[in-house]
């Protein structure tokens, strides 16, 4: 990977806009060409790595702490509703595709609000179902799951439709974001008291839940779906300070970069079944794990700073500068100078400069169609 993401990135791209190109110029058995509308949109669906400000509205979470300065401070120069210090991966995605940014599905209403896309993530979502986490013994904080995401999706193709070909068409034009999902379930886990081991057994669970939305975009007419890898947990701030011990050369925790991989090893296996099953649909796999593990391990070569462990915003300094009871936006905590040469945000998310290398690992996921 070159030490800027810009190059590859505009080279990766040429495939996914001649694909879109393609869509775009699809005539209906009418002859005439698609009205600008059904082409080319984004349907987006994860958490907080993914939400541009569904959390920021949904009751449970506005007025957060990501609703505060500094979050925003490097690109809107105000508060966007994204946990990060300016845009993130969908940002980048949107601009290099120049497709128009999907509205927050909370944000809208009508089928003109939708028309140009829907971003279905909702910061602090979970894969499964909260009532299936709390039988586990999993306190859970945000009460959306994927599958609500997929019922929202559902209805929202209901209602930018009139007719079934259409709205098959408006679904096979248009690109299918599944970013990351499983990391709420994982961490509400674990501070639930629930071991690694015992974690790690909700990874098919996770996972099976993926594969039923993919699924369910499949049935809708989805063509071109991407699907994001579990980050590199061992490498959070939040988890390090969580889990001391068990560290490699990078710093980063093995035993929770073993659950991320144990995710990802399962989430790949699904999206070779998915595509094997369907076969004029071919989700595909984004791998931002091993470009965001080659970031921390080697950070000059990516342009960033010494400190890849630290969060750039935050309390307490030291070598992960966090501390859950004085979170970034909260009175005490700072923001670095440059937070362009750090990995991580505030500690859980990313700065926009790492938003960028995820969004080049999914047109790269993406150029693979
Ligand atoms: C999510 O789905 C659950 C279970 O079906 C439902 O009870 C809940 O109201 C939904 N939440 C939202 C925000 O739509
Ligand atoms: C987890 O363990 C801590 C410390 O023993 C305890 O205070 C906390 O209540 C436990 N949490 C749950 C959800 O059981
Ligand atoms: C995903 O699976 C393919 C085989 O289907 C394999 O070639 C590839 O290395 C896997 N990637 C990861 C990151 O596991
Ligand atoms: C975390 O912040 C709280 C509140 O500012 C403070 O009382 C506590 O000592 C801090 N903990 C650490 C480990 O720095």
């Amino acid at each position: 990977m070159a030490p800027f993401p810009r190059v590859p990135v505009a080279l990766l791209l040429a495939a996914v806009v001649v694909a879109a190109a393609e869509a775009a110029a699809y005539r209906d058995p009418g002859g005439r060409r698609d009205k600008a509308r059904l082409g080319r949109c984004i349907f987006a669906f994860g958490n907080s790595l993914t939400d541009t400000g569904n959390a920021a509205i949904n009751p449970v979470t506005a007025g957060g702490t990501f609703t505060r300065l500094p979050y925003g401070e490097t690109y809107f120069g105000h508060p966007s509703g994204r946990a990060s210090d300016g845009r993130i991966f969908i940002d980048f995605l949107v601009e290099e595709l120049k497709l128009p940014q999907p509205t927050p599905y909370l944000a809208g209403r009508t089928a003109a609000d939708f028309q140009n896309g829907v971003n279905f993530a909702v910061g602090g979502a979970t894969a499964l179902e909260p009532a299936f986490l709390e039988s586990q013994g999993v306190k859970t904080f945000v009460p959306v799951s994927l599958n609500n995401e997929t019922r929202w999706f559902e209805n929202v193709v209901q209602q930018l439709g009139s007719s079934a070909h259409e709205r098959r068409k408006m679904a096979a034009s248009s690109i299918f974001l599944m970013g990351e999902m499983g990391i709420n379930d994982y961490f509400e886990a674990l501070l639930s008291n629930h071991t690694i081991d015992q974690v790690a057994g909700l990874v098919p669970h996770v996972v099976g839940t993926i594969r039923s939305a993919i699924t369910a975009m499949i049935a809708a007419g989805a063509r071109t779906v991407v699907a994001t890898s579990m980050t590199p947990l061992g490498c959070a701030p939040y988890l390090l300070t969580m889990f001391p011990g068990d560290r490699d050369a990078a710093g980063c925790n093995t035993r929770l970069n073993g659950l991320a991989e144990l995710h990802n090893r399962a989430l790949n296996q699904t999206l070779a079944e998915l595509r094997r099953a369907h076969p004029g649909s071919s989700p595909l796999y984004a791998d931002v794990y091993g470009t965001l593990a080659a970031a921390v391990a080697s950070p000059a070569e990516y342009g960033f700073g010494d400190t890849p462990l630290a969060a750039c915003c935050g309390a307490g300094g030291g070598a992960y500068n966090f501390n859950f009871t004085a979170f970034c936006g909260d009175p005490g905590s700072t923001a670095c100078a440059e937070p362009s040469k750090y990995v991580s945000w505030d500690g859980i998310h990313f700065t926009e400069a790492a938003n960028r290398f995820i969004a080049s690992a999914v047109l790269k996921g993406l150029s693979e169609c």
